[in-house]
């Protein structure tokens, strides 16, 4: 496995793998990373012929200050997860190598903009748009693979490759969880032992109003349970739980069973925010 740290030293190894015909497999990271990253790894490892995993905490990304300088690295461990999966390289590019100059241009996703996480974080969708922009403009995969567990970020990169004509494809891999069912998250290392046990509410939360959307109770009347388990965990904050349609991530009043659904949800456990989704498959 080799470290590659800017997009000069990949340049002539890009051209080689061409001249090969290798397929190109890309999954960008911020480290810290947990059996749900190696998921994306092993599928890019399994369908493409060389994959290259970037490891980028990107500061532009971080609506809260706190967040971003309290975000985990681990790149030592990280790294050595990533030789033993088999990985072909690391792109481990310093803030000055992706930022060399202040960035002018920002990204409007449209209605994507002002729902969910675009709602409650401002600015992060133009962060990921501009640094995952940076990171296909330099190492130029054919095929790059994102998270499920991340719904939204699902939909932007959609969207970006669309508009602006990014010549690759999208693989999008199912969310891991842990064994009690909460999201494999590099945040969850930031939970306290009694933070972590109420951060389960997220997945039990999730899988209530499921099942019984699927029983045909009533979305609004699930939603107000919701509300109402959270607010007896003292140390979860709800911020949003949504019926939402997952391509165009507008909120449903009411379940249809004919159309596509999931549900969306963020909140704080503590001082960590943590976000999960579910669809609902009648
Ligand atoms: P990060 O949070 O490190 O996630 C990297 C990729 O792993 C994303 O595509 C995310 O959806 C996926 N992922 C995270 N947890 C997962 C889980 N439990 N199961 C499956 N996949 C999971 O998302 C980002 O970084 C950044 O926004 C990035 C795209 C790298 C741009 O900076």
């Amino acid at each position: 496995m080799k470290v590659i740290r800017t997009g000069a030293e990949w340049n002539p190894l890009w051209l080689k793998h061409l001249q090969n015909t290798h397929q190109i497999g890309f999954v960008p990271t911020m480290g810290a990373l947990h059996e749900g990253h190696l998921d994306l790894v092993k599928k890019s490892i399994s369908q493409t012929d060389v994959t290259v995993v970037s490891i980028f905490v990107n500061p532009t990304q971080f609506n809260n200050p706190e967040d971003f300088a309290k975000y985990p690295v681990t790149v030592d461990a990280d790294l050595e997860k990533l030789a033993k999966a088999g990985v072909d390289y690391v792109f481990l590019p310093s803030v000055d190598a992706i930022y060399p100059t202040e960035t002018h241009l920002k990204f409007d996703f449209g209605d994507l903009e002002r729902v969910l996480e675009g709602q409650f974080r401002p600015g992060h969708f133009n962060g990921v748009g501009i640094v995952v922009s940076k990171l296909f403009h330099l190492i130029r995969p054919h095929v790059a693979f994102f998270g499920q567990k991340d719904l939204q970020q699902v939909g932007i990169i959609k969207r970006l490759v669309r508009d602006l004509s990014f010549d690759l494809s999208l693989e999008i891999v199912p969310t891991r969880r842990e064994a009690d069912g909460l999201a494999m998250s590099s945040r969850n290392m930031r939970l306290k032992p009694e933070e972590r046990k109420q951060a389960l509410i997220l997945f039990q939360s999730l899988e209530k109003a499921k099942s019984d959307l699927l029983t045909g109770k009533n979305w609004l009347e699930i939603r107000n349970q919701i509300e109402v388990a959270f607010q007896k965990t003292p140390l979860a904050k709800l911020e949003y739980f949504e019926l939402i349609h997952p391509e165009s991530f507008q909120s449903y009043s009411q379940f249809d069973p004919n159309g596509k659904s999931s549900i969306c949800v963020a909140a704080f456990i503590g001082e960590i925010r943590l976000i999960d989704n579910m669809p609902v498959i009648p």
